[in-house]
């Protein structure tokens, strides 16, 4: 797994063989500074893009299989003992707000070369099955939550906070999610600009500022915020430049330019307050929320959670056994399994997609596919 974050390729070996999964080991391959920037030139149309990412497919695969196989020399576990490798991929465009038969999502990290370097199954290109079905091909985590949380639940929610932040809400019989809107990214991008740092650790610099209440209205008018579910964006609509725009028009309005730090606390207000917003659709009495991802160390926006869901426990989801920042690896192992027996991995009520389908595709290791 790699998210819009751009930090790490994350990697996580899940025994499915009980319930709940296992986590056995997991293992993260922070990106360098060169990948990360020809990554990022990706994000955005530009010159040369077709080689660009053929390369860059063929490392993200090279590195896959390299994290794949020092995690399992870690965990002592041959790759023979392996019923698959889930491969997210990294993310270069998701296009979900076109029409429904020119949308699209995609990810790379070539599945062939994983399959070939480490010998084991591996199945990837989740979304665009979804999407062929109708759907926004994201998000995917919510079928992965439900499983996980069984049946029996009292209603609540699971929020991941990564570069953008989606929310899983669940009671008996219902599991409904959509990305609210930014996570850490806008954060990330602030705090690099000003600080030099790749994010804002522990939420501290954020912490030290004002959130300003008219800005961040005026950042709340942003028309994803009103669009109903279902729903996903990613960093083509939320990013640097839209930040800059935000800032630039909202100075030319009001005469107010506000000090980097106080832009840093009304950035994590505008996360909590879209993902709060994001939990209180459907009515649902919330008792519990869990948080994963990485803004679960931003004790910034966990303090901004928990005043802004008043009576509600806000946790990670440690107290659910699944620690923070592995949850979205686990997640793809999960959908992995579910493509290999031949189950459905989204949810259309989540995604929108006319149907539930299997998602992805399959290359096969050395053994063949084999279901467990
Ligand atoms: N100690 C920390 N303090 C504050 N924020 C942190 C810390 N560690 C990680 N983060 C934040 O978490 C981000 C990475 O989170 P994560 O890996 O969940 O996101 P991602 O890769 O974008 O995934 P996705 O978008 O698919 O959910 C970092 O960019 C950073 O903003
Ligand atoms: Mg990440």
């Amino acid at each position: 797994m790699s998210g819009t974050s751009l930090d790490a390729l994350d990697a996580a070996l899940v025994d499915f063989s009980g319930f709940p999964p296992k986590l056995l080991a997991c293992r993260s391959y922070p990106f360098q500074e060169a990948l990360r920037q020809s990554l990022l030139s990706l994000f955005t149309p530009g010159y040369n893009e077709i080689d660009t990412l053929g390369a860059l497919d063929r490392q993200l695969g090279q590195l896959s299989a390299e994290l794949v196989l020092e995690l399992l020399q870690d965990a002592g576990v041959a790759p023979a003992a392996i019923s698959a490798i889930g491969s997210h991929g990294q993310t270069l465009r998701h296009r979900p707000d076109r029409t429904p038969d020119l949308r699209f999502s995609l990810q790379i990290s070539d599945p062939n070369t994983i399959a070939q370097l480490t010998g084991i199954t591996t199945v990837a290109d989740f979304r665009r099955r979804d999407i062929a079905a109708g759907g926004q091909g994201a998000p995917l985590v919510p079928a992965f939550h439900q499983y996980l949380l069984g049946p029996d639940i009292a209603p609540c929610a699971l929020v991941n906070i990564g570069g953008i932040a989606n929310v899983t809400l669940l009671d008996q019989n219902l599991c409904l999610g959509f990305d609210t809107g930014p996570g850490n990214g806008l954060m990330d991008y602030w705090c690099q600009r000003h600080l030099g740092h790749p994010f804002d650790a522990g939420g501290d610099w954020a912490a030290q500022g004002q959130c300003h209440t008219e800005l961040l209205h005026h950042w709340l008018n942003e028309p994803y915020f009103q669009s109903p579910p279902p729903k996903s964006t990613g960093k083509e609509t939320f990013n640097g430049a839209w930040l800059e725009q935000q800032l630039a028009t909202f100075e030319a309005d009001t005469g107010v330019r506000l000090a980097p730090v106080d832009v840093q606390a009304t950035l994590a207000a505008l996360t909590c307050r879209s993902i709060t917003a994001g939990l209180q659709h459907n009515s649902l009495q919330l008792t519990n929320v869990y948080i994963c991802g990485g803004g679960s160390f931003n004790g910034c926006l966990l303090e901004g959670l928990r005043q802004g869901l008043s009576g509600v426990s806000v946790q990670t989801t440690q107290a659910l056994g699944v620690p923070a920042q592995w949850m979205e690896p686990m997640a793809f192992a999960w959908l992995a399994q579910q493509t290999l027996a031949g189950l459905a991995g989204n949810k259309p009520a989540v995604t929108g997609a006319s149907q539930a389908v299997v998602l992805g595709g399959i290359y096969p290791g050395k053994r063949g596919i084999h279901i467990n």
